[in-house]
């Protein structure tokens, strides 16, 4: 629908977001992973270096019996610090006092719950925790991952010896265990964490399914910390010292830059999530899983699942902001503007953001971020969100939109909890889940078909409408809160060139 507008104006960036959203797919996966981001769950935001197998099978259960697995969480990822060594022939040994069955087992036990088995090294002498690590060994800990039936790599950048500096370098020892990841045949997700260290954007898609755009998050929304010396308002975004310790805000601002760079296959990773581990407000908490989820991130829970509180659940379980995630025409949303403004929190920080981005049946989502310290009213005008396709003159701006609240829904804490305490109904059949609100479960129909299909569950509210060449308004977003809306086209207030332009 796009390939007559003309395109003069767009950037090359904002042409292979596009692309990717005219033609899902076209532009694939190098090893048929990560069509849409991986879900799942990582130990290390809440646990860091204190894993066993009772806590990877504790939680992988519990992870199947309140559904996050059904919502699409089923990889389940093993950081750092899980072994003691190696054996004299080189393989890695398990710490056994950890993990008395081996790492076969807890794949096996993994596999059987309907979950994927996810690994951590680091493409360095050591991993972070000091551990022993890959690098100059990626033939045999491949084949060690390989054989422990592991579906996802998830590879740390830690003592890597100075091998960085250029894109040259930092590629040619990530692609050393991409090479052989592929060489065991077996698939396995391969996600470089480097940190954002010499761009893997600009050369990590043809080798990797993801890449860490950041150093780690930490949980906090905006609060600076010498640790994270990056803004992302360096030039390119390319900066030296990716370190850890970063907020929500530092981790978005950096994203606003290379948004182009995610597509089907291969997308910037904002890391893993920290909803529900309490350094964030409930608000703070919906913006950054609105963010992630827009950003097409993958999208790997953080926290002690086993003891979810409700409001966590219901941020974490909500199919409509999971569908977005989802969507198959993947791509990251665009900033379209960020203002600062006067109220500042605590912390010095203080703007207010418009997000937007074209989904595969062709509905805008956008996010109305308010980072200043007080509650507002947000506008943004379809000129702007879909200045993409044209500016103010675009058809898109030039034809009516039903307004979708993609949190009005959210599950209450009654509901959250009786899902988290085993009481819940079952959705019993696909009429029954076409009928649900506020529940999903993706063996049942995929988002892909609930979206096509306009499954309630998937859309949220509407909450109103907004006429050709109109205004959106939201009112009262919190303070460090988000407004995250899906726009409908309505079909009115378009003129019959408009209809010809259209397509
Ligand atoms: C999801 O649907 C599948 C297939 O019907 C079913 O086996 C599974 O128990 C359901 N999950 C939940 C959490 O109800
Ligand atoms: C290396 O030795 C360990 C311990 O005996 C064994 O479990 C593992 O299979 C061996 N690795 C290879 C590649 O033979
Ligand atoms: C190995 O790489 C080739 C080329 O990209 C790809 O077609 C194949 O699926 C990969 N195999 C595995 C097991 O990753
Ligand atoms: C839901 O539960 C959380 C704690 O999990 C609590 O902070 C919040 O106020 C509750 N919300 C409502 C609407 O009761
Ligand atoms: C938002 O837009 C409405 C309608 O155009 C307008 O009345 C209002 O003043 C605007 N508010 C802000 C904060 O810009
Ligand atoms: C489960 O949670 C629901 C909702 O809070 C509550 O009504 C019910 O009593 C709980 N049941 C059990 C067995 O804890
Ligand atoms: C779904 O909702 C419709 C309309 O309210 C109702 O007729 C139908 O029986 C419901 N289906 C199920 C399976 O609950
Ligand atoms: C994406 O949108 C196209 C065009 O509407 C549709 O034919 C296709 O089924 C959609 N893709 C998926 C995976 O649903
Ligand atoms: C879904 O909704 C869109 C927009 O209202 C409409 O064009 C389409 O026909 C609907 N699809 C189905 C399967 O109901
Ligand atoms: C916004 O807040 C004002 C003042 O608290 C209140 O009067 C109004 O009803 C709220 N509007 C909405 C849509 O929540």
């Amino acid at each position: 629908m796009y390939s007559q507008v003309s395109t003069a104006a767009w950037s090359l960036a904002l042409v292979a977001q596009l692309v990717g959203a005219d033609n899902p797919g076209q532009i694939g996966s190098y090893n048929g992973l990560a069509v849409t981001p991986a879900m799942g769950w990582d130990n290390w935001n809440a646990f860091g270096c204190d894993v066993s197998e009772d806590l990877l099978l504790g939680t992988a259960q519990k992870i199947v019996d309140v559904g996050l697995r059904d919502l699409g969480y089923n990889y389940v990822i093993l950081d750092d610090c899980y072994s003691d060594g190696r054996y004299p022939n080189g393989t890695i040994k398990p710490n056994f006092q950890k993990f008395p069955n081996g790492f076969k087992h807890v794949s096996d036990r993994l596999h059987a719950l309907g979950l994927k088995y996810g690994m951590y090294s680091s493409a360095g002498y050591l991993t972070c925790g000091r551990y022993t690590a890959s690098l100059g060994r990626e033939m045999t800990d491949a084949q060690t991952f390989a054989d422990w039936g592991v579906d996802f790599l998830k590879y740390d950048n830690c003592y890597n010896g100075g091998q960085s500096g250029t894109a040259q370098i930092s590629y040619t020892r990530y692609k050393a265990m991409s090479d052989a990841l592929n060489a065991t045949g077996r698939p396995i997700l391969y996600n470089m964490c480097s940190w954002g260290d010499d761009g893997p954007w600009n050369w990590a898609q043809t080798m990797a399914n993801s890449w860490r755009m950041s150093g780690d998050v930490y949980d906090s929304f905006s609060r600076p910390d010498e640790r994270c010396p990056c803004t992302g308002d360096e030039p390119g975004y390319l900066c030296a010292l990716p370190g850890f310790h970063c907020s929500i805000l530092n981790i978005m601002n950096k994203m606003a830059k290379i948004v182009s760079k995610t597509q089907t296959g291969a997308q910037n990773d904002m890391d893993a999530l920290e909803v529900g581990n309490g350094g964030m407000t409930d608000d703070e908490y919906l913006t950054h899983m609105s963010m992630w989820t827009l950003e097409a991130s993958q999208l790997v829970m953080g926290t002690d699942i086993r003891s979810l509180d409700p409001s966590a659940y219901s941020i974490l379980a909500n199919p409509a902001v999971l569908a977005l995630n989802q969507d198959p025409a993947v791509s990251a949303g665009a900033r379209r503007w960020i203002h600062q403004v006067a109220d500042k929190d605590e912390n010095d920080a203080g703007n207010i953001q418009l997000w937007a981005r074209t989904m595969n049946n062709t509905d805008a989502v956008i996010a109305l971020v308010n980072a200043g310290n007080t509650l507002r009213d947000m506008n943004a005008t379809l000129a702007d969100i879909f200045f993409d396709q044209g500016g103010v003159i675009s058809p898109q701006a030039r034809q009516g939109w039903d307004i979708y609240d993609l949190w009005a829904n959210r599950m209450d804490n009654e509901t959250a909890s009786s899902i988290l305490n085993g009481t819940a109904p079952a959705i019993i059949s696909v009429d029954d889940m076409l009928n649900q609100t506020t529940r999903w479960n993706v063996s049942m129909m995929s988002y892909a078909e609930g979206l096509n299909a306009n499954a309630s569950a998937l859309f949220g509210k509407m909450i109103g409408s907004v006429d050709a060449l109109g205004t959106v308004t939201a009112k009262n977003v919190s303070r460090h809160g988000v407004a995250l809306y899906r726009l409908r086209a309505n079909g009115k207030g378009m003129s019959k060139l408009d209809a010809r332009d259209e397509l």
